[in-house]
């Protein structure tokens, strides 16, 4: 990395959240190597602090090439200091902060602004830990990487390891991945397996790979993957000018994202990027919602559920990152909520016709927001932003179901009328 990569201190450190025990950056284990446990990534805090801290990042906002033109490697200081040479990016990120009259209107709070990750070069948000993640593989000399995934982080991995010439291997669950995202595994060349069984199912498959093969395991549980993920929070904090809005929304599922979004914002106050922490609001499908269920209950305990959502992205019924993300919805003063299949398919709608579009799971985000706000938690004129997580294209075959097949056809349905190939025919299409 050039250009004020920080030199001095370099001082990041693995630590296992279970038993306390310390790691160096490289120790190649995905998990605790003493108890099994989730690590976390610790940096000393950066040298310069607040102003002078917001003033480096802002000032490599326009740089057009390198990693820091990735909205990603921008903020290296939070993500991976000492990547050096090895940083493998896009670039990704430099995601756009989007205002939609309809969108908001419908979710009854005028202020809300979505922050569009399908803009990545995957189509997700995944990308952001992914050049992270793939960045660490190749530094501690990983010769094969693999993932369990509902699909977005197969894409991602799939597309990174072909850009680092690793070999990646992704574990999905058989029927239960939207095609765009299948597509891509394929596409990038990685070798794709379909398991007869759930995402939970496929992701001890691949906790195990990672123990007794020797791939690289990079699932969210990887801590790396979740310092990039933390960069969606800081890019949008920087396009708000480092003025924190009071909510931020978004889709959660094995519960990654909302786990490093906590981490971002704690960080960011801790660093003097910003003065007071926004609320996160996780939502999750009713049908696959063992999160919220724990909220219900002060996160008393953990649950398991079989899950059961169209938003096939967050059809996960026992999250690895629970213990990160319960902190994440403490420390910010969050809340989780649930948003039933028919919620998800009309938010889409909503999103899609006011032509930004998404992929359902990231529609469960802006349904969640509406919920809340018919609540009265999150206030009318409250500043909010959920998140999309995912492109539209991602999943094409529910759009299709939705527009062209479902009996009876639902209110925002756009049915394509067949004709003969005759001008009346148009004109009394253009008419009716
Ligand atoms: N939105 C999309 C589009 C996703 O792909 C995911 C997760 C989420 C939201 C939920 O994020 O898991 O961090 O709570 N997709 C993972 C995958 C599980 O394998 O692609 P989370």
């Amino acid at each position: 990395m050039t250009g004020g990569g920080g030199g001095g201190g370099g001082g990041t450190r693995q630590v296992c959240a279970s038993c306390g025990s310390e790691h160096p950056e490289t120790d190649p284990h995905a998990r605790c190597p003493a108890c099994r446990g989730l690590l976390e990534i610790r940096h000393d805090p950066p040298p310069q602090g607040g102003n002078a801290l917001r003033a480096l990042f802002d000032a490599r906002a326009g740089v057009r090439r390198g990693p820091l033109a990735s909205g990603v490697w921008r903020f290296t200081e939070a993500v991976l200091p000492t990547a050096g040479q090895h940083v493998l990016s896009y670039p990704e990120g430099n995601t756009p902060l989007l205002t939609s009259a309809p969108v908001a209107a419908w979710t009854g709070t005028p202020g809300l602004l979505l922050k569009h990750e399908g803009h990545n070069p995957t189509g997700s948000f995944k990308d952001r830990g992914m050049t992270v993640g793939v960045t660490q593989a190749r530094r501690i000399g990983a010769r094969a990487v693999a993932c369990a995934s509902t699909g977005n982080t197969a894409a991602a991995l799939a597309a990174y390891a072909a850009l680092a010439g690793l070999r990646a291997l992704v574990i999905v669950p058989r029927g239960k991945v939207a095609f765009g995202k299948l597509a891509q595994a394929l596409a990038y060349g990685a070798r794709t397996l379909l398991v007869r069984g759930n995402f939970d199912d496929c992701l001890e498959l691949a906790d195990q790979a990672g123990e007794r093969l020797g791939v690289y395991l990079l699932n969210s549980v990887n801590p790396f993957r979740l310092e990039g993920q933390k960069t969606i929070m800081l890019e949008l904090l920087q396009q708000l000018g480092w003025e924190p809005p009071e909510w931020i929304v978004l889709p959660a599922g094995n519960l990654g994202n909302t786990a490093a979004f906590g981490k971002a914002l704690r960080e960011a106050c801790e660093w003097g990027l910003i003065d007071r922490l926004p609320r996160l609001a996780a939502v999750q499908a009713e049908g696959a919602a063992p999160f919220a269920l724990s909220f219900r209950e002060g996160f008393a305990q953990r649950h398991r559920v079989e899950p059961h959502t169209i938003a096939t992205a967050i059809n996960i019924g026992n999250p690895v990152s629970y213990d990160r993300a319960a902190r994440a919805i403490r420390d910010t003063n969050g809340v989780v909520t649930t948003v039933t299949d028919d919620d998800i398919l009309e938010a889409k709608a909503v999103v899609d016709a006011a032509g930004i579009g998404c992929e359902p799971a990231s529609a469960a985000a802006v349904a969640g927001a509406r919920r809340l706000v018919r609540e009265g938690l999150i206030g009318r004129d409250a500043r909010s932003v959920a998140i999309l997580t995912g492109h539209v294209l991602k999943d094409p075959e529910i759009v299709s179901h939705y527009h062209r097949d479902r009996e009876p056809p639902p209110a925002r349905a756009n049915r394509p009328i067949e004709i003969d190939a005759r001008l009346e025919e148009v004109e009394r299409v253009m008419n009716a």
